[in-house]
């Protein structure tokens, strides 16, 4: 708390509000006892200038296009980190040891295997149906098979559960596109990194050997860092709500991957994606740039603009060098890649998207790297809820351990009709 105060006026009344200050960031006034002293709400239904909850986690500076977790910056984790440390860094708030780290690596790698019963499970979807879909049924189903780490008063039992969910997603999500493409589903090997396990079970089959290859596991490994957190989204705040009523791990989780599926949050990645393979040649792009600044047109360029980043995603500054990287490792030429440049290109210099400072974010060139590397459109917001599903089980626990908790409960500006007198239906 510092010296600060806010006033406020209503009418002829003057109150005063604490102002708290964080360690880097805008300074938040503490409207706690702004009912209870004013009898009025705040209103703010996109929480644009409300922070939802105190977080050491993730910072985020969206004017200069700065995003740190636990302070150190994203572009030298991508570069210099794996996901597992930056997993363990998340969840206990420093990087690790070298004992630290292979003890961590060790206990999620043996909880990779699903309970066997889960397989049942699939075996209810269509084979047409999204991964998405699956993921929320088979997470939120993760409580029925995990009774022993469901008590959220047990630390050890919270730590339990949040290890299962990191080590159990790869498994998860690589079943989903096993089962929609009809081939076998195949069980973990430990004796692989998380991400060449994950590589292994979605693209191998038992009936050839299969090689991770090292520049698709190294950029795989950092399209998961790039997506690990990212502060109170939409999904996350959903899971800290869904958690703040006590709801279980899995169950939030679940709430979480529902929410993430939107066109607007996750699903950005996969619409991106067909956006730009409906674009197809760079003459078309004036055409598409149009249709995004016309209020008539529903039509949005995926993969540009965000809530907090008013300046280019520090996540799509990796991404942009990893397609590269990746295009280059597995010797493709994809037009879509050129595409993408001359999009960005021609957006950034048109003044619609310099005046309302649209950039393009982590979802504009992830759908690149993912296809070259040989997944289908609708597994890619499956992996971003593989990867993010450390940072939503972090900041649930965060939330959880914070004595002074209590369940997420906003207010409302109703604007229905006031009391009336229920009429029979005769006399209607
Ligand atoms: N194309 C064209 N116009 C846009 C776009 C876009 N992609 N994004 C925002 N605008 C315009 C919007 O029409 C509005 O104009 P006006 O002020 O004249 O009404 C203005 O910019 C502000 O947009 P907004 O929708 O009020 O801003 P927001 O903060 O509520 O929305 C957003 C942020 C990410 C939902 C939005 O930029 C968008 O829909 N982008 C495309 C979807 C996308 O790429 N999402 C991924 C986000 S990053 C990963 C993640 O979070 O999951």
């Amino acid at each position: 708390m510092s010296d600060k105060k806010a006033q406020l006026t209503i009418g002829s009344d003057s109150y005063e509000f604490p102002v708290m200050q964080g360690s880097t960031g805008p300074d938040v006034i503490d409207i706690r006892k702004l009912y209870g002293q004013t009898g009025a709400f705040t209103f703010d239904p996109g929480y644009k200038s409300t922070a939802s909850c105190e977080s050491s986690l993730t910072y985020i500076d969206g004017d200069e296009g700065v995003l740190l977790h636990r302070g150190y910056p994203i572009g030298q984790l991508a570069e210099h980190s794996s996901f597992m440390e930056v997993s363990y860094l998340l969840l206990n708030g420093e990087l690790p040891s070298k004992d630290e780290l292979d003890t961590f690596e060790d206990t999620i790698t043996r909880h990779t295997m699903l309970h066997e019963q889960l397989s049942q499970f699939y075996r209810g979807f269509r084979r047409d149906a999204h991964p998405m879909a699956v993921m929320c049924g088979v997470v939120g189903a993760l409580s029925a098979f995990y009774h022993d780490s469901t008590d959220i008063s047990d630390p050890m039992q919270r730590r339990i559960a949040s290890h299962r969910l990191i080590a159990k997603m790869p498994t998860i999500a690589a079943m989903a596109y096993k089962y929609s493409i009809g081939q076998p589903f195949v069980y973990p090997d430990n004796s692989l990194s998380y991400t060449g396990n994950f590589l292994k079970m979605t693209f191998s089959v038992p009936a050839e050997p299969y090689e991770v290859l090292p520049a698709v596991e190294k950029a795989m490994d950092r399209i998961f860092i790039l997506h690990a957190d990212h502060e109170q989204n939409a999904s996350t705040s959903t899971v800290r709500l869904a958690g703040s009523s006590g709801a279980n791990p899995f169950a939030c989780i679940a709430a979480g991957i529902a929410c993430l599926w939107g066109p607007a949050h996750g699903g950005a990645n996969e619409a991106c994606l067909n956006m730009l393979r409906e674009i197809g040649t760079p003459e078309r792009i004036p055409h598409y740039i149009e249709r995004a600044k016309d209020k008539n047109d529903p039509f949005r360029l995926m993969g540009f603009g965000h809530r907090v980043y008013k300046n280019y995603d520090p996540r799509a500054t990796v991404m942009q060098k990893t397609v590269r990287e990746v295009f280059e490792a597995l010797n493709v030429n994809d037009p879509i890649f050129e595409v993408a440049l001359r999009l960005e290109e021609l957006a950034l210099e048109d003044d619609y998207f310099k005046e309302k400072k649209l950039f393009p974010n982590v979802d504009f060139y992830s759908g690149a790297i993912l296809s070259a590397i040989g997944f289908p459109t609708t597994m890619f917001t499956a992996l971003f809820a593989l990867a993010r599903t450390v940072g939503w089980v972090a900041q649930w626990n965060e939330m959880i351990s914070d004595p002074g908790q209590v369940i997420g409960r906003p207010r409302q500006l109703y604007t229905g009709p006031t009391q009336r007198d229920y009429v029979p239906i005769d006399q209607r």
